[in-house]
């Protein structure tokens, strides 16, 4: 109460209050579409699959691999029951980007253009459950720059318009990374162009490529896209700098021109450095703060570091390591992001290895938790139906929050329950 009798809410207060209701919005919303009549039709290979329609709910069994309706019957007018029931929420209204909102940390997931566009149940669980996303490899320079002369952006944009319709940040990824040879062999998405190949370019023409590319890449999105991976995976192993396409065409200053420029082209927007395999404590990981140390003295524009951390169950850095590590790069000044977290499984998902996973993800986030300037945690997806690890970790899987049918897993609940501890 002020002196004057009126009742002043401080913005933090008012801010939870927005969430709470927010969350309660939500929930209703969780609610109200289980009651939701879904349609069960075939596709043209003869395939149930499920769309939004009018007709009755009656029934619905599972196949084998749990995927999203498989009828046993599909005739036009039989119908399904609405599946995104199974997104049952321990605590009814609460959502990880609910809870992730309370400690004032963005919870985030990368995303594809087409299960954006075509899955219903992807598109509500995302726009329930994250406040921040990550393409998958739509801004990548393979997908907007195929071709020298132009651009393309068309699935950026389905990705980045989603987002501000949801109210969530995005994270563009990436804008100078050339993928270790077994990604580019094994999903030639990532590859860089082939025209950056085709002509030994001198030093000069290697420059006003990348500058071209930072300059177009991220002026598209000024004040849109808040947070840009702006350098990915430039560290070897062993500490020196990867040998990658720029190292060889420019030198090691590419790395600062890259902040450099993409400073310019949006003097608003969050820079980050970001890499894989120097999470905890390690070579890696030094280099990496020494690399960040470097470049901060000489002033160049850089406000964070991404930790990747996709892991396995059977092997992941010492959370206690994760989080000196986090403690030591906050101490720069920098903030920290978890970007591309997955806990893959080798062979069967027993119900030792979820429980095993989900502890990971718990402890990982409890080690962010600990720490000063811990901004965000990113999955590198959410649901195991669409997960890149079956594809690049032969034999692995399972490595998200959400199964194949959206059910949330041991670790969602894990992450929800050290969120509200
Ligand atoms: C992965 C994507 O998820 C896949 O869709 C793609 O085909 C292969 O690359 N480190 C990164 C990500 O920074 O961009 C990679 O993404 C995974 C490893």
């Amino acid at each position: 109460m002020s002196l004057s009798g009126k009742i002043v809410v401080s913005r933090k207060t008012s801010e939870l209050i927005i969430i709470l209701l927010f969350a309660l919005v939500m929930g209703m919303g969780n609610r109200a579409m289980a009651g939701v009549d879904i349609a069960c039709q075939r596709d043209a290979s003869g395939k149930c699959k499920v769309s939004r329609g009018n007709c009755t709910p009656r029934r619905q069994s599972d196949d084998a691999d749990g995927d999203i309706g498989s009828c046993e019957a599909c005739d036009p007018g039989m119908v399904c029951d609405d599946r995104r029931s199974v997104s049952k929420i321990s605590l009814p209204g609460l959502s990880l980007r609910t809870l992730f909102g309370l400690h004032d940390i963005r919870v985030g997931a990368a995303v594809a253009t087409e299960p954006l566009l075509n899955d219903t149940l992807y598109r509500t669980t995302l726009a329930r459950e994250f406040s921040m996303v990550t393409p998958k490899d739509a801004l990548k320079f393979g997908s907007v720059h195929q071709y020298r002369d132009r651009y393309d952006f068309s699935e950026a944009d389905v990705i980045v318009g989603f987002a501000e319709v949801y109210g969530m940040e995005v994270r563009g990824h990436t804008l100078v990374w050339e993928p270790a040879p077994s990604v580019s062999e094994q999903l030639p998405r990532n590859r860089l162009p082939g025209w950056l190949f085709e002509k030994n370019w001198a030093w000069e023409e290697s420059i006003n490529i990348l500058r071209d590319h930072i300059t177009t890449v991220v002026g598209r999105y000024r004040g849109r896209v808040k947070v840009w991976d702006v350098v990915n995976e430039a560290v070897a192993p062993d500490g020196s700098l990867r040998n990658t396409f720029w190292l060889r065409h420019i030198g090691p200053e590419y790395i600062e021109m890259a902040f450099r420029w993409a400073h310019e082209a949006d003097p608003e927007a969050k820079l980050f450095y970001n890499d894989y395999d120097g999470e905890g404590l390690g070579q890696k990981s030094d280099s990496i703060y020494a690399l960040l140390r470097e470049l901060l003295q000489r002033g160049v524009p850089i406000h964070g570091v991404g930790l990747q951390l996709h892991v396995s169950t059977d092997n992941y850095p010492e959370p206690k390591d994760v989080a000196a590590n986090i403690q030591r790069l906050s101490d720069l000044g920098l903030e920290v992001h978890i970007t591309e977290m997955d806990v893959r499984i080798e062979g069967p998902a027993t119900e030792e290895k979820l429980a095993e996973q989900a502890r990971i993800y718990r402890e990982m986030l409890e080690a962010g938790l600990s720490t000063r300037k811990f901004g965000a945690m990113v999955l590198w997806g959410f649901t195991d139906r669409y997960s890149w690890i079956p594809e690049y970790f032969n034999g692995s899987g399972n490595a998200l929050i959400f199964d194949k049918s959206y059910r949330p897993k041991l670790a969602y609940n894990a992450l929800l329950e050290e969120l509200s501890e």
